[in-house]
């Protein structure tokens, strides 16, 4: 099994990145042959600042390699080290009907949201089938917000073979259940744009305040404490504790005499415990920085490798050789 994906650099790592999408990746890259990559080209339709993109590029790069990315494992990689997926990218579009780019929600979604409309954003679809269809994916871990980009990718790879023969593995989502949902500090779901998100390589002390900043009910102390489903403290508790340790904080919240102040109080705890490792080799990694480069070197040498197979079946393929 081929597993591929792509991560778009956007921001400080936070715990709604960290459960909804680098764990699963990384647990997933661990059943088959992974490429993971950066995916800095399709940065360009954000960012047009170069030394964030730098940064943000470096960012993720680190946040990965501290989280557990295996590179003996997996291909790390930066997108814009396999340039030949812009070769490929020129190629699908002529596979490419207009209007189904023009129905993809996340084009629309940003045009709406006052984005310029360039040819960047609306053929970013076919960059990404690119990205899966240069390595020949077989599997794309992603968001649900993804999924019709995969389906985008499917239909080209379809198409392609059915004109120049059988050149593409078909792609298929592997969609993440919606952990998305995690609540932020105010209680809409975590997002940087919202900034109310709980950073995982932050200060500590505003890490701290950003705990005791959480919206929760106003349940007094000594109150049995009910729908305690809702309550985001608690949610986000379990989600770095023991379930032992979770259980019992539940068990003294619905029993009573135990205020939301402990409980934040005890879920900066567990939170600095959980990240603690974590935190630690990323402070490791920044030291050393030439590591990290050859890191991504290596990965960008094997998908290289993989893509110029790829293109050299599909320049045969079409003509161009
Ligand atoms: N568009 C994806 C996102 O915003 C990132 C991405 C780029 C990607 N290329 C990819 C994901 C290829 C999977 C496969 O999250």
């Amino acid at each position: 099994m081929r597993i591929l994906s792509g991560i778009k650099p956007s921001g400080k790592l936070h715990i709604g990145n960290y459960f909804g999408m680098m764990r699963p990746a990384l647990e997933l890259a661990q059943r088959g042959e992974a490429f993971y990559f950066i995916a800095d080209y399709h940065a360009l339709t954000k960012v047009s600042d170069p030394k964030e993109l730098r940064e943000n590029s470096l960012d993720i790069a680190l946040d990965f390699l501290a989280c557990g990315l295996d590179p003996s494992k997996t291909a790390f990689y930066r997108q814009s080290d396999v340039p030949q997926v812009t070769e490929l990218t020129s190629i699908l579009l002529n596979l490419t009907p207009v209007p189904m780019l023009e129905n993809a929600h996340a084009y629309k979604d940003a045009i709406a949201q006052g984005h310029k409309p360039n040819a960047g954003l609306f053929t970013y679809p076919v960059l990404m089938a690119a990205d899966i269809l240069i390595v020949q994916g077989d599997r794309v871990p992603v968001g649900k917000d993804q999924k019709q980009h995969i389906e985008i990718a499917r239909d080209i790879a379809g198409a392609f073979n059915r004109q120049f023969g059988e050149v593409f593995v078909i792609p298929e989502a592997v969609i993440r259940p919606e952990v998305a949902t995690l609540p932020g500090v105010d209680g809409r779901k975590m997002s940087k744009s919202y900034n109310n998100t709980l950073e995982i390589f932050g200060d500590e002390k505003a890490i701290r305040k950003k705990v005791m900043s959480i919206v929760t009910d106003s349940q007094p102390v000594e109150a049995p404490k009910v729908d305690l489903d809702k309550n985001i403290p608690l949610q986000m508790y379990k989600l770095v504790a023991t379930p032992d340790k979770a259980a019992e904080l539940q068990a003294k919240l619905a029993a009573g005499g135990h205020g939301y102040g402990e409980v934040k109080k005890e879920l900066v705890a567990v939170l600095t415990d959980y990240f603690a490792p974590f935190r630690k080799k990323r402070e490791e990694l920044v030291k050393n920085l030439d590591y990290v480069h050859d890191v991504l070197r290596q990965g960008a040498e094997r998908a290289n490798a993989v893509a110029d197979e790829t293109m050299t079946k599909v320049r045969q393929a079409v003509g161009l050789r």
